[in-house]
This record gives C-alpha cells, structure tokens and sequence, in this order.
C-alpha cells in the first residue's frame, strides 16, 4: 500500500461555480467586495510568496521563529499520533513541526491546490518513510470529512489565514474545526497580532508595490476566469487600518468612473469615480479576543506562544 493517497472531496467543477456565485454577489453589492480566496492562482500564489519575503511583512518570519523554537513544546502539549493541516500548500512551514513530532504516524494536508499537496506528499513521504500522508484536496471552509487516522490529533491552521473571516464566518469555521476533534485533541491556530498603525498598514502596502499587484491579481483572475474586461490599471491598491474592529482592509479603489463587463454572469458593473472594492479583511488579535473566540466554539486556550518581538502568535487549544 502507497504511503501516499490522495483524496479529493472537492467536485471538479465546484470552483468555478463558486467564483461564479462569488463575483455576482459581491459585485452587485453596496459596497462591492471579492472574497480573498480568488487572489491564489499561479500567479497569485508566487506573488504572495514574494510578499513573505518583503521587509514589511513580518507575519511569515515571525510565525517561522515561533515554529523554529517551540515545535517541540508544541509537540510534547499535543502528543500527536496525526496531524491535519488545513490550508497547507507547499507545507514548507510545517516541515519542522513534522519533524518535532515524534509520536507522529499520520499526516493529512488539507488544501484546494491538487499540485501542491501531491509535490508536497511525495517529498515528506521519501523524507520520512512509515509516516502515512493522506492528502485532502478540500476547501477548508466547507465541513470536512476526514480519514480515520490514530489520534490524538492535532488541526493546525497556520499563517494567520483565519484573520480573513469575517467575526460570523470564523466563528462558524471553529465550531466546525471543534466538531472534528475528539477529547484529547487539540488546535494550533496562527494569529497576527495588534500592534501599531503604521507596521500594520506597511506590511499591507508596501514599498516595491508586490501586494498592489497581489491585490490587483484578483481582477485578473476574474477576467481570465468569467471573460470580464477589468483593467488592472484603472485601480488603485489601498490598504486601511479599522481601529474599531482591528482588522486591515485591502480595496481597490477605481480611479475613474468606468463600467466593467462579465459576460459569463451577463453582467456590467458600474464603478463610481473613487469606489472601492474589498478585496480582503485581515483581522488582527489580542491574547483574551482568541480565548474567548475558542471558547465560544467550545475550545480551551492551554497554551500561548509568540515570537521574541511580541507580533504573531501560535495558541494551542483543547476540547474542553
Ligand atoms: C495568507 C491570509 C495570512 O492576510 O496577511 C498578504 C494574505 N494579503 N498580504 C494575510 C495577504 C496581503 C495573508 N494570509
């Protein structure tokens, strides 16, 4: 038997219908938004590589320390027998956490992107032989099934990814994350944290202007996608700090008045000299606001970890 098996739950078309679902409702909306999901194609996902690398955004370097010195209290607190991974792409982060992991024998990645977890399985599988990786290609923001593997297990969701739902959705994702775990189980959930303006809104809008064109990859997608005739260029990347809901914005504010065609949605959207379309919220936390969210969903903070300047946080949780 493969070490390596591959499940998909996700229908081959499903992404399309829902872009399709997504773009009307959201363009059609007062205000107009996109979900942030739609910025990863192949291009999407290189620029936001290059985006970890830039000196402004620290959440990914911050999250690695954090990883690089704590996998093995991580890993003593949990004891994990398997580890899920939702949202795990390359999963080049978790790579040292894996390794940590002693009592390890199971590892499922959760990810819509079929080519990263197949290029990302095989590689753990010839680096740690008798480890069973059993990847899902699901959209984790769906209910998940997942493959009867020893527990205790351990649901990472790492990056600060759960920061681009909205209050309502992250609190319906961790209860569906809860509803997956059985006593003894835990969740290593990666939150960036508040911290000053002006750090804030620069790792948003940085100097090179690589997130600019992340952001305006997502208009690029629709065009490929749905036929849309949206020009890059007639937008500008704006990046606001919300101080009363301590989430970052990213809007694409339309320079001139202009009217932009879908033709798969038989649609003409009407943008106003100077509107804005959201793109994304990340959400930024504090210590007690992740406590309480996990204990709404019925979870247990039992551990807090962040890096040595004090900007992004790993907290672990059990059932309760
Ligand atoms: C991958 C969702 C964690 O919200 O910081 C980076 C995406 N957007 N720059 C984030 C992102 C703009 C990123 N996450």
């Amino acid at each position: 038997m493969s070490p390596l098996r591959i499940t998909r739950t996700l229908p081959e078309d499903a992404t399309g219908a829902a872009l399709r679902a997504d773009v009307r409702t959201g363009l059609t909306a007062t205000p107009k938004s996109l979900p942030p999901k739609w910025f990863y194609d192949a291009r999407g996902s290189e620029l936001f590589e290059r985006i970890t690398e830039l000196p402004e955004y620290y959440p990914t370097r911050a999250e690695r320390e954090i990883l690089l010195t704590r996998s093995g209290e991580i890993a003593e607190a949990s004891g994990a027998r398997t580890l899920v991974e939702l949202g795990s792409g390359s999963s080049e982060k978790t790579r040292h956490l894996i390794d940590a992991l002693t009592a390890l024998e199971a590892y499922v990645p959760v990810d819509v992107s079929e080519s990263a977890l197949t290029q990302a399985g095989q590689a753990l599988v010839a680096e740690r032989p008798g480890l069973d990786v059993h990847a899902l290609i699901a959209d984790f923001t769906a209910p998940l099934a997942l493959p009867e593997t020893p527990g205790p297990r351990l649901v990472a969701f790492l990056g600060g990814t759960v920061g681009n739902l909205l209050p309502a959705e992250r609190a319906a994702f961790l209860a569906s994350v809860r509803a997956l775990l059985a006593p003894g189980d835990g969740l290593l959930l990666g939150t960036d944290l508040v911290k000053d303006e002006a750090t804030l809104v620069r790792a948003y809008d940085d100097a090179a202007g690589v997130t600019a064109a992340f952001d305006k990859n997502v208009l690029a997608v629709v065009d490929r996608e749905l036929g849309a005739d949206f020009d890059p260029d007639a937008f500008d990347h704006v990046a606001v700090w919300d101080a009363e809901r301590e989430w970052i914005e990213m809007r694409l504010r339309s320079r001139t008045a202009q009217t932009v065609k879908v033709p798969a949605l038989d649609l003409a959207v009407e943008f106003a000299a100077g509107e804005e379309l959201r793109t994304e919220i990340s959400a930024k936390f504090r210590r007690e606001g992740v406590a309480s969210e996990l204990a709404s969903a019925g979870l247990e903070l039992t551990h807090w970890w962040t890096d040595s300047e004090g900007r992004f946080a790993l907290s672990l949780s059990t059932v309760r």
